[in-house]
């Protein structure tokens, strides 16, 4: 992709050797919870984003969009090309607008300070024989240091041509933003009472705001509030008549007023039918002036780089839909990248804070502070940083640990080095206890997406450790780019990574690859917080044996989750998936599970580098959890594994809810591919009366009677997921190692991923959060290009 640089000759194509590739993630898409935000990966800087409304009737105006809401009717919205380095195509189809509007972003590195950027904002009509009147306000704030101002002269009437600003922060120095207009714009000019505002129409309007700091993310408030004074002071005079009122274009306006010490600029653009408009950012020591001819070529350059590297990277199986599905999953891909986002702020945590039958725990470990007992009660945390992928861009726009780890192993697999910095700002979250907190709503911003009970953070809560799924997939990457091959390492992990095609020399997003020493260098850094974080799920999370006299060859490998409701499970990730009553002795099947892979990885970690007796240990508490999912979890009558809980009598007794919770030590590689227990779960799997559907695996049996019960999040509904975990076990380990359940394996492997497959995205144009167990229809949020965009990774067979 790096040859798009050969086009523009000004460019310096070699980027400093000495560095690690990630100033050419300074700049991105990285407000993902907004149609089109831009903002650098630096804690309080510049941010903008794009506000547009219908100008048809008054009424739009109050829908004017911005932030991304399934609420807005939008009929789809998607990054069709994203490349975190190079920038990538936005198309999102406002049906109630009839426009459909396309945002380009194009990055030109160079200079001392993230580089340079243009961006275009293109619209035309949906449908061409019904009007399409639309008004688009692109805005720029500064938060932190610096300062911005507008170059152009006011003027009270609007501007002709281009509007420039200039501005300068300390991480950014010096920078001008210019906004210019694309050849062929029309204004509205036939509308009611045209004449009156003759002066004005056509014209690019404006306004600059004084926003108190920590305020830009609510830019779109000051602005609308402009528009909406300038036309509360025009209307009155066409009261008496309301038949006269003017055309809602030429009354929707900013007041083309800027505040002295503004730190906030807007500007407006209105439209009748097709348009274009482009934002160019300069760095001044880049020392490059920008046109929009770097546009002009520059997108379809990148547009068809990506098209070619994503057929190498993520083949599409043969068959007579390979175009639509290829398209498809690269559109997936791209939004889950253009889906990053770039957090700082503050979270709340309660250390304090424990459910009753957690009691015995005693009290979080850092409740304590220099010995003295801390009081109760959640409280805010110094301000942190974070980027990381978000599950959907309109719902659920903010970290999300559970999630973070898949999206990492299909991040991992298109930008090795993206994967990597944003799982260390996720390692570099974990206290010096060893614990990350759940979802990561860091700011105002953030928390003003999240209702208010699931705002605090508890020290004691865990979440599966999927993020040890992206470090076993680095280390494999690692190996295949370098090491022998797979078979002479004798692998045997069950997910994540595959031969991966590097991408030219010394390019930005494998340079962790290419160069071991890097790579050795990256592993050492995350070692320490990792064993932290380990040893706290060990230590916090550890269920009881000898209370209940219970036996098993490993006397310490048991395990609970704590925080856990009547009703809910929260930390499992698995929220109203059926469990027993609470109970202090209860052990959870899916947490052993995740402690072996969380073992494992450790060990792998452990040998690559070279710290031998940790590998001994770590290999060690992996053979005694192997051991007691087996003496704990196995309950031969039901020939299933189950929780475990205790009744009355402190009798230990089986907890067993078919369904995905069954699966986990299959689904993550646990069980040695002869064990006799391997043929019983394969069966659960393929029964059509439990969890087999023509859509894919249901989270609870067909035939379980809270089947479709209740809040019906996990008890049934199809989630990709757990899918792709499946699969993922199947094609690495259990249809692929000689023993008796092979044969079955490969075929449960084959038609489910057809299953799969043949689902109904296609025909929705969105991704969605879950799937109907019986019907196979998207359910839940959408577009959810979180984990459901693993469709890639299974259409490609990356597991
Ligand atoms: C790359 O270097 C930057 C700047 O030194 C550093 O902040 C970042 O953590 C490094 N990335 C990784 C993945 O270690």
């Amino acid at each position: 992709m790096r040859l798009l640089w050969s086009l523009l000759p000004l460019v310096p194509t070699v980027l400093s050797q000495a560095t690690n590739g990630s100033e050419s993630l300074i700049w991105g898409a990285y407000r993902p919870n907004l149609y089109f935000g831009l903002r650098p990966r630096i804690p309080q800087s510049l941010m903008t984003g794009l506000i547009w409304f219908g100008t048809q009737d008054y009424q739009s105006f109050g829908k004017a969009r911005h932030a991304c809401d399934q609420g807005d009717g939008l009929n789809g919205y998607s990054w069709t090309t994203y490349d975190a380095r190079d920038g990538g195509v936005q198309v999102l189809k406002d049906g109630p607008n009839n426009i459909k509007v396309t945002t380009e972003l194009l990055k030109i590195p160079g200079g001392e300070h993230g580089g340079s950027w243009a961006a275009r904002i293109k619209g035309e009509p949906l449908d061409v024989d019904r009007p399409s009147r639309t008004s688009f306000i692109f805005y720029a704030g500064l938060e932190g240091l610096g300062g911005l101002d507008m170059e152009t002269d006011e003027n009270e009437n609007g501007i002709d041509g281009e509007v420039e600003f200039s501005g300068n922060s300390p991480e950014l120095d010096e920078f001008t933003i210019r906004i210019v207009d694309g050849p062929d714009n029309e204004a509205v000019t036939t509308g009611s009472q045209a004449a009156a505002f003759a002066d004005r129409i056509g014209k690019t309007h404006f306004g600059g705001y004084r926003v108190p700091a920590g305020n830009i993310w609510q830019a779109k408030e000051f602005i609308l509030q402009d528009v909406l004074q300038h036309a509360k002071a025009i209307l009155p005079a066409y009261q008496s008549n309301p038949g006269s009122y003017p055309d809602p274009s030429y009354v929707l306006q900013l007041s083309n007023d800027a505040l002295s010490g503004s730190n906030l600029f807007a500007v407006q653009k209105s439209f009748d039918g097709k348009f274009q408009f482009d934002v160019l950012f300069e760095s001044k020591s880049a020392k490059q002036k920008l046109s929009s001819t770097v546009l002009d070529e520059g997108i379809p350059a990148l547009a068809e780089a990506y098209r070619v590297r994503f057929q190498s990277v993520f083949p599409v199986p043969e068959s007579s839909e390979q175009e639509s599905l290829q398209e498809f999953s690269q559109a997936i891909t791209s939004n889950l990248i253009g889906g990053v986002g770039y957090f700082y702020g503050q979270s709340i945590v309660d250390p304090g804070f424990s459910y009753e039958w957690d009691e015995d725990d005693g009290p979080a470990e850092s409740d304590e502070e220099g010995g003295k007992k801390v009081k109760k009660g959640a409280r805010l945390t110094e301000p942190r940083e974070l980027l990381t992928a978000t599950p959907s861009r309109s719902f659920f726009p903010r970290g999300f640990y559970w999630d973070e780890g898949f999206h990492l192993l299909h991040i991992g697999e298109w930008d090795n080095d993206l994967s990597l910095e944003i799982l260390k700002d996720w390692i570099d979250l974990i206290d010096e206890n060893g614990w990350v907190g759940r979802e990561q709503i860091l700011g105002e911003e953030a928390r003003s997406k999240v209702p208010e009970q699931f705002w605090t953070q508890v020290p004691s809560f865990a979440n599966p450790p999927t993020l040890t799924m992206a470090v076993t997939a680095y280390i494999r990457r690692l190996k295949a780019a370098h090491g022998p091959s797979e078979q002479d390492l004798g692998m045997d992990m069950g997910l994540g990574g595959s031969q991966v095609p590097l991408r030219a020399a010394s390019s930005p997003g494998s340079r962790y690859l290419e160069d071991p020493e890097l790579g050795l260098s990256f592993l050492k850094s995350i070692y320490a917080p990792l064993q932290r974080h380990y040893e706290w799920f060990r230590r916090t999370q550890r269920g009881q044996l000898k209370q209940y006299g219970r036996k098993a060859r490993s006397r310490t490998e048991a395990y609970r989750w704590r925080g856990r409701s009547e009703q809910h499970v929260l930390t499992s990730g698995m929220d109203d998936y059926p469990r027993g009553p609470p109970h202090a002795g209860e052990l959870h099947l899916d947490l052993i599970s995740w402690m072996g892979l969380f073992s494992r990885t450790m060990k792998e970690i452990a040998e690559y580098v070279g710290e031998e007796e940790d590998r001994v240990f770590y290999e060690g508490i992996e053979k005694a959890i192997t051991d007691n999912i087996d003496d704990l979890h196995w309950n031969e009558k039901e020939q299933m594994y189950c929780d475990v809980s205790v009744d009355d009598d402190d009798e230990s007794y089986y907890v067993c809810h078919r369904g995905y919770l069954s699966l986990f030590p299959l689904a993550l590689s646990e069980l040695p591919s002869d064990s006799p227990h391997v043929g019983a779960i394969l069966d659960l799997i393929y029964d059509p009366k439990h969890l087999w559907s023509p859509y894919g695996l249901r989270s609870l049996s067909a035939s379980h009677p809270e089947f479709g019960q209740g809040e019906n999040y996990w008890k049934g509904p199809i989630w990709i997921q757990m899918n792709y975990m499946t699969l993922g076990a199947l094609h690495t380990k259990y249809a692929a190692e000689p023993g008796p359940y092979r044969e079955k394996a490969q075929k449960i492997y084959k038609e489910l991923r057809q299953n799969i497959v043949d689902n109904e995205w296609v025909r929705t144009g969105y991704v969605w959060e879950q799937y109907d167990p019986l019907t196979g229809e998207g359910k839940r949020s959408h577009p959810f290009t979180g984990w459901t965009s693993l469709v890639t990774l299974i259409l490609s067979e990356k597991y």
